[in-house]
């Protein structure tokens, strides 16, 4: 039997230079898709799937990531004195309590790398393996890391990792998976390489961000040295990994946006914004007079 897995790692130190000037002053973990901010689609995900301690491996310069997560007793009570309990209520229901909730807040001080960041949440973890979740990702659907979690219970897998098929030019944006049999939705692998050029990629089998991981990766991550990009990369330990615990592919069924770009954001939007009633009507009547003016 599979010991459940308890906690779930959100790497969001990061400088978020793709996104700039947008993330100049504000995390682009807190940059909304609609009303709601990245990391609450992230933090919503985690819940579904059973999560019981959330550790953020946060950074100085981004302390509006804790303001965001945490329960705000001032705000609420500024709410309720204006007569907004509802309001009030709906924002301490979505926010975790430092008594009730089991979450932890600690630091990536320096730039080393998504490996490196993992590395920080060693100490702070529940036994078990461990899930990470990147909260640029957005993922719709049936909630990606809940279906990971019965996928790896089910398979015995030592890591997993949610995967997608790109285009080969696009190779080198991803973690690219070294697949050697394919089973339903599950891609046993043998290594996977970051950020490969398309001539040298092992499959179009790209890692999204959802990672369900073996303890033995943090041990991994202390020894790794630095790889792409001169950082530590988590793809190189997980890859270490394969020979050792297994490594396997999760083809997850929703639809992922890249939301640390200005496409991906625009499509997340976009497909969130045809499901909300107050922003269908606005797509509609935007979509119509493109089509006029188009035709005229
Ligand atoms: C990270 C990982 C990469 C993965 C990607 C998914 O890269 O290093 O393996 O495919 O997330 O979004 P980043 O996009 O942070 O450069």
């Amino acid at each position: 039997m599979i010991a459940p897995v308890r906690t779930a790692i959100f790497p969001v130190a990061g400088l978020g230079t793709r996104f700039l000037p947008a993330t100049k002053a504000t995390p682009k973990e807190l940059l909304p898709v609609l009303d709601t901010p990245l990391i609450q689609y992230a933090i919503d995900e985690a819940q579904a799937a059973g999560i019981e301690r959330m550790v953020f491996v946060s950074h100085p310069s981004k302390r509006a990531i804790e303001r965001h997560v945490m329960d705000d007793a001032r705000l609420r009570y500024e709410l309720q004195s204006r007569g907004k309990s509802d309001l009030a209520e709906e924002l301490a229901e979505a926010a975790f309590s430092r008594i009730d909730d089991d979450v932890v807040f600690t630091m990536q001080n320096e730039p080393l790398g998504l490996g490196h960041a993992v590395l920080c949440a060693r100490d702070h973890v529940l036994p078990g393996a461990v899930a990470v979740i990147l909260p640029d990702d957005l993922i719709r659907g049936e909630g990606c890391l809940g279906e990971m979690i019965d996928a790896y219970k089910r398979n015995n897998a030592g890591h997993m990792v949610a995967t997608m098929t790109v285009p080969r030019e696009e190779t080198k944006k991803y973690g690219i998976l070294s697949v050697l049999s394919q089973d339903g939705s599950v891609l046993l692998a043998d290594g996977m390489v970051e950020k490969p050029d398309p001539a040298d990629a092992p499959s179009l089998d790209a890692v999204v961000g959802r990672y369900v991981l073996d303890a033995s990766i943090f041990e991994a991550l202390e020894t790794q040295t630095p790889g792409a990009g001169g950082e530590i990369q988590l793809t190189d330990a997980i890859s270490r990994g394969a020979g050792t615990v297994g490594l396997a592919g999760f083809r997850f069924s929703g639809e992922r946006f890249d939301c640390g770009s200005k496409a991906g954001m625009l499509k997340a939007t976009l497909s969130l914004a045809e499901d909300d009633p107050e922003c269908s009507e606005v797509l509609d009547e935007f979509t119509l007079s493109r089509g006029k003016a188009l035709a005229a």
